[in-house]
Formats: structure tokens, sequence, C-alpha cells
């Protein structure tokens, strides 16, 4: 087999989002005959945050690497964790030194697969340069293998663009999430890599990105802080599907999948 099929799944969001991914993943992998999935697990844990159950409840149903962002270190649980956890992935431009890994590079079918994570910087934290460490982060990988996945967990557009054409030709994929809202703009650059602003979320299809309508909505017009609460309201997946020519690296298809399930319901959890 010369070609990769790699899937990446959007923030999972809650219960909501775990519950449905782990309904329908062997569905969604069947149908693509999946090699390596990657999933962002940084709203895993009640919409905020990852744990080490919902970490690995994403890695039991059939989640390679989980990457993060911004939420990563909001459940203290992630500590325990992280440290000795390769699959789990923060992004790689917090301080030299910070636990956990910021890319690293996994087997699938006798193939290496290399994953790094990212953190925007504009209207976000002020980490170091992603435009820097990337390069930094690739340098290290290039040896090893040619197949270079990045989640570029950013706010703007602008800026989860400019990562592709900075990595194009050296990177299979550059994939975007934070936003929680699938973008349409998947393309092949000219120098192979793929790539979309952003992949979207699983979680309520009836939701402002993943919570649930009344909080978020309410906040908005009263400027009052609410309780956040993830949604129940029946499950959306969005995720993509990417072809990658195993040897040189280069992207061959990107597809999205964003699809409702209106027949799931939900069961509220404590
Ligand atoms: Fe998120
Ligand atoms: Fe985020």
């Amino acid at each position: 087999m010369a070609n990769k099929i790699i899937l990446c799944i959007g923030d999972v969001i809650g219960i909501n989002g775990r519950t449905s991914l782990k309904k329908h993943i062997d569905e969604i992998k069947a149908e693509f005959d999946i090699d390596f999935t990657i999933a962002n697990g940084e709203n895993s844990a009640n919409g905020i945050g990852i744990t080490r159950n919902t970490a690995s409840e994403l890695f039991d149903m059939g989640v390679d690497v989980l990457t993060t962002g911004n939420h990563v270190w909001h459940n203290k649980d992630v500590f325990a964790l992280i440290g000795g956890e390769g699959r789990l992935l923060r992004p790689y431009n917090y301080p030299d030194n910070t636990i956990g890994l910021g890319y690293n590079i996994y087997n699938a079918f006798g193939c290496n697969i290399a994953v790094i994570n990212l953190l925007g910087r504009v209207f976000m934290e002020a980490l170091d340069c992603p435009f820097k460490k990337v390069l930094d982060a690739i340098k290290h990988i290039k040896n090893k293998t040619n197949i270079i996945i990045i989640d570029m967990h950013a706010e703007a557009t602008a800026e989860k663009i400019a990562m592709g054409y900075h990595v194009d030709g050296q990177a299979s994929l550059v994939f975007g999430t934070h936003t929680h809202v699938q973008t349409a703009d998947e393309k092949i650059l000219s120098g192979g890599t793929a790539y979309i602003t952003d992949i979207g979320m699983c979680g309520g299809y009836d939701s402002i990105i993943g919570t649930k309508v009344e909080n978020a909505l309410s906040r908005f017009i009263t400027h009052i802080p609410h309780r956040f609460e993830v949604s129940l309201s029946y499950p959306m997946i969005n995720a993509i599907v990417v072809e990658i020519d195993e040897k040189s690296g280069r992207a061959l298809s990107i597809k999205r999948i964003n699809r409702a399930y209106k027949e799931d319901i939900i069961e509220p959890q404590k």
C-alpha cells in the first residue's frame, strides 16, 4: 500500500461528542478505509479540558492520537497523564520544558506518521512563534518520515491559512481546529500540502459551538456570565479524510465529513 488514509476529527465536545463518536466512529472508519485517526480532545471533559477518563475513552474507541489547544490545562487531572502519554499532544509552542509533547511520531501499519500540534497567537495567548517552532519540529522529524500532519489550533482564519502556505511542500496536511465551525475551503496547495481552515466539532447540532443555546445566547444579550453547559441536542460529527502518498508525503485528496444524527438521543449524565 503506497497511500495512507487519515481521519481527523474536530473538537470533541463533552459527553455529547464522546457518545456520538463512540457510536459512529467504526462505521466512518470502515467507509473510508481509515489507517490512522486523530481527534482534537481539548473539550472532551464536560466541554472544557481533558481528563484521564475522557482521553482513555477516546483512545479505546479507536482514536490513535489526541491533539489539544488552549483548554489543555483546564483539568488538573491532565498533569498526571500528559507527561507519560505519548498519544496525547499539547501545542508545541508552549515554553520549552512544558510538560508533555508538542509533536510525536507514530507507527501505523509499518509506516511512520508525525503529528504536530500548534496554537495560534492572534486573539490568543502570546506563546512562542508557531511559524518558527513548526520548522524546528519538521527539522527533527524529516529524516524519520515524510508524512507530517499539523493541527493548527487557532482563532484567526488568516493565521491558519498562513501556516498552510508556510509549510506547503514540507507537511502533508495542515488542518485548523478551535472555532468548532467547519469551513468549506479544503484544498491541496501547490507544494502538495492538504489544507483546511477548520474541521469543525463533534457535539450538539443545535448548539452555539457545542454549548447550550440558551446559556451562550443569554451571555451575549446580558453580558452576565452563565455557567457553561454542554449541548445535549442530537449530535453532529465533523471531520476530514485525507489520502497521503506514503513515500513523498504529498496529499492526494482531502474531503470533509459533516453529518448530523437526528435519531441519536444523548442521555444526560452527571
Ligand atoms: Fe475547542
Ligand atoms: Fe480551543
